[in-house]
């Protein structure tokens, strides 16, 4: 989704604002501006594509020392030059560059047309920078407050005046921003990847806060000018972990991580003298555990196919009713929350609007919401109940991959804490901690056989659609097979339960359609071999993901790639780790955008 930054210090900022945008490329994004103070006017370079464009006509003497930038990623009006932020008024005054949507767009802009404005954009941003201009007496930031209390929808905001010097202001509501705090330089930005090369002191900005910068100082209010103190947080990640480090992608490194980043997951979290696990996050007593009669666990895309596994272990292993659904259907379904359920809202960026909404809701009711989230800091576990973190590092490519594992292992956790304060035995408790552990080098050793998966992907990566099957846990691992495929290959992919595609998907089959089948070794094996042959029988290709000696199932398909025999539970993680690699190595031999796919956004700020 679109990102912002701002800057304000002794440095010339356009290369501070560029170079911060580059960082939030991976939001994803279609057009990008900045709009540097310059002697008192606005410089504004913006231009529809990548970054390279912004630079290619960014003239190399701006050195204003204070400006906004902006990357697009298109909701209203077309991937245009004009469409692209920074927008400025109509006297070439005031710039704001603006992420979320202004829902009552429309009114604003016939009001503000038949007062005299006139609008040369098709976005609904543009309103904003006239409505500032019309209330505008010699203070952006009181103009500013005015402003947003007319504004319906969500926005994150940073402007500038040409006649304010050294000065950016920020509001918020319901779009992340972030204070970077430097030294004699201050940053605003959509997230703290923009500025940690800058600065690792941050203060994050709520709803309904407005920051102004100036070069050595800060001042955050409410909207009717109240201070309001706010807490200054570290960042703990190095800029490493946020730059490709040698690798070719981000996906890739992101990929070949997995096996240190399952196991920071873990880390200080299983207890073999106890045969439990501990999760400090959740905030909840033992007692307060076992009174638990529900859990209910929301969130989107992979986050989702996540909660759906974790909502299978939950409830086949820790025996307590449990269901995964969307985030994006909750809110508007009026749910009822029900004594002693428990919910979680998953969800790698923390601010999912979809998943962040419908927790809100489900807080509204009554609900306790508990987060499992990766990006520290972000609203969702800010505003949760409490939680836990995945610790997975930063995660760059758009498509998630070590998110998904690190939330498996903390609801793997989750599990076996509720399991052993119920029916599960010491000895099961150990066996499921033994086998959790051995997970992190089953990783490693698929991850070194990727060579296989790479000659699969340019074997069936000119076929147009392909199916994903997989039972049991391993149904939702075959969705989130089919999303990666999709996502970075756009080559059309649907996830089933193997089991269904006797009630419809099989009239897709024929030699053009290949089947991905994950078979394991678990008690629905002799249905999903008998699915197997019904495709076979079809003709359609078959490529099996199944374990380590299993020749009857390596005789029935095409091709194979056979992960290592593990614990019937953890075939959700092996047999997920080679379906990454071979969307990643299918989007290589067909020259995709891998770390960013076209249409996508990492952090999904809207609904
Ligand atoms: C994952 O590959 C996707 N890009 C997307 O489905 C993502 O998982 C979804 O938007 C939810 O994001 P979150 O985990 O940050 O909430």
């Amino acid at each position: 989704m679109c990102g912002i930054i701002g800057y304000c210090g002794p440095k010339p900022a356009a290369p501070i604002l560029v170079e911060g945008l580059r960082r939030l490329e991976y939001r994803g994004y279609d057009s990008a501006g900045i709009c540097v103070v310059e002697n008192g006017h606005l410089e504004l370079h913006k231009k529809k594509g990548k970054l390279a464009a912004l630079s290619s006509v960014l003239p190399p003497n701006v050195v204003g020392n204070y400006g906004i930038g902006h990357t697009r990623w298109a909701t209203h009006g077309e991937v245009t030059d004009i469409n692209a932020h920074p927008h400025i008024d109509g006297a070439g005054k005031i710039a704001i560059a603006h992420n979320g949507i202004v829902e009552n767009h429309e009114s604003l802009r016939e009001k503000l047309t038949d007062d005299g404005y006139v609008f040369i954009s098709e976005t609904d941003s543009e309103v904003i920078v006239h409505l500032i201009h019309s209330l505008y007496e010699g203070d952006l930031e009181a103009a500013i407050k005015q402003a947003v209390q007319l504004l319906t929808g969500t926005y994150g905001i940073v402007a500038v005046h040409a006649d304010e010097p050294n000065r950016v202001v920020g509001a918020r509501n319901g779009s992340p921003l972030v204070l970077g705090i430097g030294d004699d330089e201050m940053f605003l930005a959509s997230d703290v990847t923009a500025i940690v090369a800058h600065t690792k002191q941050v203060v994050y900005i709520e709803d309904h806060e407005v920051v102004t910068i100036t070069p050595d100082d800060y001042r955050t209010t409410d909207l009717t000018d109240r201070p309001i103190d706010k807490k200054i947080e570290f960042i703990s990640w190095e800029l490493a972990e946020i730059e490709k480090d040698g690798y070719t992608h981000f996906m890739q490194k992101e990929i070949l991580e997995q096996a240190s980043s399952i196991k920071r997951a873990m880390q200080g979290r299983l207890n073999k003298e106890t045969a439990t696990g501990h999760l400090g996050g959740l905030n909840l007593s033992s007692k307060e555990l076992l009174e638990i009669e529900r859990v209910k666990i929301i969130g989107a895309g992979t986050s989702f196919y996540a909660a759906m596994v974790a909502a299978y272990l939950i409830e086949s292993i820790g025996r307590i009713p449990c269901s995964a659904e969307l985030a994006s259907e909750v809110r508007y379904r009026n749910p009822v929350v029900e004594r002693n359920t428990l919910y979680f809202a998953v969800s790698q960026s923390g601010e999912t609007a979809d998943t962040l909404y419908a927790m809100r809701e489900l807080q509204r009711k009554g609900a306790r919401v508990l987060g499992i989230c990766n990006a520290v800091g972000a609203t969702i576990p800010r505003e949760s109940d409490g939680g836990v973190y995945i610790h997975s590092g930063p995660e760059i490519a758009v498509a998630s991959t070590k998110a998904f594992t690190s939330q498996l292992t903390a609801f793997y956790i989750f599990t076996l804490i509720m399991a052993r304060m119920r029916h599960m035995s010491f000895e099961e408790g150990s066996n499921f901690i033994r086998a959790l552990e051995k997970v992190p080098d089953q990783v490693e050793s698929i991850l070194a056989r990727s060579d296989k998966l790479a000659e699969l992907a340019a074997k069936y990566a000119h076929f147009n659609n392909v199916l994903f099957l997989g039972r049991g846990l391993n149904y939702p691992v075959a969705l989130e097979g089919a999303l990666k495929l999709k996502e970075v290959s756009y080559i059309h992919a649907e996830g089933y339960s193997a089991a269904e595609i006797k009630h419809g998907p099989i009239a897709l089959i024929n030699e053009q359609t290949p089947s991905v089948f994950i078979v394991t070794n678990d008690s629905l094996r002799e249905k999903v071999i008998s699915n197997m042959k019904e495709v076979k029988a079809r003709r359609g290709p078959v490529i099996a993901l199944c374990v380590e000696g299993d020749t009857e199932v390596m005789a029935i398909a095409d091709d194979h790639f056979a992960v290592p025999s593990a614990h019937e539970l953890m075939y959700p993680y092996l047999m997920m780790v080679p379906l990454q690699m071979y969307a990643y190595h299918t989007a290589l031999v067909l020259g995709r955008d891998v770390d960013q796919p076209r249409n996508l956004a990492k952090s999904v700020t809207v609904e």
